[in-house]
């Protein structure tokens, strides 16, 4: 996530001398600097140099982090955050009162600059931090603003969302398959379709049913097959897994 944070910066314009990255691991750190000629620092001296820190280690990384940089961390600084379930509460009691905290749910179709964020305040934001954050977010990501107690659903509906498009990719080319289609092509077929009804859905910003019902004809092939998802339920299961995951992504941010 980080890294397609910083390349997608790099490509939206930010200089390279205005960035900086950390590292864990060395030679993962050289990758970077190499790839993208951006300076590499310690945790702790970026904590004292950056107007902006990102952080975007797993979550069960981040107390250590936040330990190894309050020292250098002050307010006026803004700390975005990407660790899923971490709450903006926890960060800002980590570090020095009065620090702006912004906590983001990316998803992973950022990597190619089609992300989806939501971003959630802390208790120090004031709107200029939110939109630092949104300028720095959207160099690679849609960004939308909601409560901090909607990232939860936030979680499950966008965060966990591409992976349940993969899921049905996945049954629509193992159909095509079973049909008698060559798997190449079943797989052509089926992410076109995909892409280009997702680009039909944002471009005409028509509600799915109304493009839903310009392709089902009475008694048609389209009538058939909804037919036979609404008897197996699939709506019903959709409601039960995003809530699945939004309950999960509740447990995960509250460990006992
Ligand atoms: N909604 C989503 O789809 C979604 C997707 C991805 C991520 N996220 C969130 O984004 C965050 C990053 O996830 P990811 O999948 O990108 O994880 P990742 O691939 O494991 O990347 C985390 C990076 O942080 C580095 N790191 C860990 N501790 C560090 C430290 N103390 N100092 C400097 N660097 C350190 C790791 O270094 P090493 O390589 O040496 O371990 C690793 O390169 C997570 O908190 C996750 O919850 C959300």
């Amino acid at each position: 996530m980080g890294e397609a944070l910083l390349s997608g910066l790099l490509r939206a314009g930010r200089r390279a001398e205005d960035l900086m990255v950390t590292r864990r691991r060395a030679d993962r750190g050289q990758e970077l600097v190499e790839r993208y000629g951006v300076e590499l620092v310690s945790n702790v001296v970026a904590a004292r140099k950056a107007d902006t820190l990102i952080i975007a280690v797993k979550p069960q990384d981040i107390a250590g982090l936040l330990d190894e940089i309050a020292p250098e961390v002050r307010a006026g600084q803004l700390v975005v955050s990407l660790a899923a379930g971490v709450t903006t509460s926890f960060i800002e009691s980590r570090l020095p009162d009065g620090v702006a905290v912004v906590r983001v749910m990316p998803n992973t179709p950022a990597l190619v600059d089609e992300g989806m964020a939501a971003i959630s305040r802390g208790a120090h934001c004031d709107d200029s931090h939110l939109e630092e954050a949104e300028n720095l977010l959207r160099a690679t990501s849609h960004v939308v603003r909601v409560p901090e107690k909607q990232l939860d659903a936030v979680t499950a509906v966008s965060g966990t969302g591409p992976a349940y498009v993969f899921y049905i990719v996945e049954a629509m080319i193992e159909a095509g398959v079973h049909l008698g289609l060559p798997r190449s092509t079943a797989t052509e077929l089926v992410v076109q379709t995909v892409v280009g009804s997702a680009k039909l859905l944002r471009d005409t910003g028509e509600h799915p049913t109304v493009l839903r019902e310009r392709v089902t004809s009475p008694a048609g092939t389209t009538a058939a097959a909804v037919r036979r998802l609404e008897e197996g339920r699939v709506r019903a299961d959709f409601l039960a897994a995003i809530e699945a995951a939004r309950d999960r992504a509740r447990e995960l941010g509250s460990p006992s």
